[in-house]
Formats: structure tokens, C-alpha cells, sequence
């Protein structure tokens, strides 16, 4: 894991921007795993800077969400699919066919997430998944508890998400619909590289559970330990918990000139 600390969520965000660019400009074709919620804006309205002013081109990009919530359909105003066009894809230049959402309106779930997979496998895998976190430690919609080598299915949201969310649906934790289809945590754990970005106080707690407790479903992030390529974009808020602030600074300001993000 590197544990990379910005003084702004917006300094975070342009930092996983550039992360991004640089894999759409060295690899044209590459697969995105994509996130929704507040915390990825900012790295969403970067990328559309980019597109529109440094020409970066994502014409050949795919992309797959990790979550919709089950009952929405792709207008309802708090869909992902919603989310995706009016944050991201109707201002770049990505093809629709090559975005991918898990469908909320599915009659058959089981058999949607088996093909979800599959479409997954058949563009190559992930080369880069964007997280973020939940307060009780969820990535993608898999809330404590989940199995580590978990695919993409239905799960049902825990009260404190449904919390959360409730900011998204007129404050009334009620009309947040109780289940999903999410990507498991065996198929972000196949992402060749993850991207995680969590600011403010409110995921401080997570965040240090994650990075620097036991590795454990109660915990689903703290399964990101065991990849290989994690990188963990925090604003100081959210990394005022850590144990270790001070060394993953220090090993920031002490990087090798050759070593790139
Ligand atoms: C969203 C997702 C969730 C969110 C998490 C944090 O697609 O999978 O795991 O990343 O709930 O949400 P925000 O960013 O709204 O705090």
C-alpha cells in the first residue's frame, strides 16, 4: 500500500487524475473500474478538464462501475447511471458502448452478475479500479462481513450506509434503496491496480482500520493490504488517525527522482 497525504481533497484528486491520465495515455484501450458517490467528483471534473483543454482522449477507454442500487433505473436522478453521464461521460469523448453499469432494473439478477463478470474478463480485466470508502469500511457496496473472494452480486446495505446516503435522497435514509448489485471484493482484489481516495474527518476511522489494522471482513478494505498496487490518496482530515502519518510523508519526500505515480 502507498499511503500518499494532501493537505486538500482537491490536491488528492488532481494527483489520482494525472494517475489515470497517464495509464489512458500510455495505454489507450485501458479498462476502468469507475466509482460514484462524493468523493470521486473532483477526479471526475479533472479528467473532464483534461479531456477538454490537454486533449485526453478516451475514445477507446472502456469503463465498469463497481455498484448501482437495485429498483433504480438508468433516469431515476440517484441512479449511478445518472451519476456517470452527468459527471463524467456526457463530457469526454467515451463511446456509450464501451461503459458499463451493473443494471438496476435486472429481473435476473444472478444471471446479470455472472455476465457482468464475464464482459469484465472478456475486455481484459481492470487495469485500474477508482475506490472510495465507506464509513463502516465498505468498498464497492461490500459492507462488512463480505467474503474476500466475493463476485459481483446483490448485497443488501447496512443501516449505517443507508445513513450515509440518505444526503442523496433527501435526507430520509428511507428512500435509499436497501440493495444493490456490486463487483465483489474478488474482482476489485483483480484490478491491476487500485486507486483509493477517502477525505474528511468522517472517514478518518476507516481509513486508519484500513491501512493499519488486522486484515478482516469486518473491515472490507483492509483487504487492499494484500494488493500488490493500492495507492491510497487521503487529504490530512482523513489521515489524522494514522498511526504513521509522519513516516508515509517521509517516505513521499524522500522518493527516488526515477519513481513515478
Ligand atoms: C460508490 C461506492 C461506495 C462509495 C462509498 C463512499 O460507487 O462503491 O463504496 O465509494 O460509499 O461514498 P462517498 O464518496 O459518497 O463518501
Amino acid at each position: 500500500m502507498e499511503i500518499i497525504i494532501h493537505d486538500t481533497p482537491q490536491e488528492a484528486a488532481v494527483a489520482g487524475a494525472r494517475m489515470v491520465a497517464r495509464l489512458v495515455r500510455e495505454k489507450p484501450e485501458a479498462v476502468l473500474g469507475l466509482a460514484t458517490g462524493g468523493t470521486p467528483l473532483p477526479l471526475y471534473r479533472e479528467l473532464v478538464r483534461m479531456h477538454r483543454e490537454e486533449d485526453l482522449d478516451f475514445s477507446r477507454v472502456t469503463t465498469f462501475n463497481l455498484d448501482e442500487y437495485l429498483s433504480l433505473g438508468p433516469e431515476h436522478p440517484q441512479s449511478y447511471h445518472h451519476f456517470m453521464r452527468e459527471h463524467l461521460f456526457e463530457h469526454i469523448n467515451i463511446p456509450k458502448e464501451n461503459t458499463h453499469i451493473p443494471d438496476g432494473m435486472t429481473l435476473d439478477v444472478p444471471a446479470f452478475c455472472r455476465d457482468y463478470e464475464r464482459r469484465i474478463a472478456e475486455a481484459g480485466g481492470l487495469d485500474l479500479q477508482i475506490l472510495g470508502i465507506g464509513s463502516d469500511g465498505h468498498i464497492g457496496f461490500n459492507e462488512p462481513g463480505s467474503s474476500f473472494a466475493s463476485r459481483t452480486r446483490i448485497k443488501t446495505l447496512t443501516r449505517e450506509t443507508l445513513q450515509d446516503n440518505a444526503r442523496f435522497f433527501d435526507g430520509d435514509p428511507t428512500l435509499v434503496p436497501r440493495h444493490c448489485i456490486t463487483m465483489g471484493i474478488g474482482t476489485i482484489m483483480d484490478a491491476r491496480c487500485v486507486l483509493l481516495l477517502a477525505f474528511g474527518p468522517g472517514k478518518a476511522d476507516a481509513v486508519a482500520g484500513m491501512v493499519e489494522g488486522p486484515v478482516t471482513a469486518s473491515l472490507p478494505a483492509s483487504i487492499l493490504q494484500h494488493h500488490s498496487t493500492a495507492k491510497i490518496l487521503l487529504d490530512s482530515p482523513a489521515a489524522a488517525t494514522l498511526q504513521r502519518a509522519d513516516y508515509y510523508r517521509w517516505v513521499r519526500e524522500n522518493r527516488p527522482s526515477w519513481q513515478q505515480d
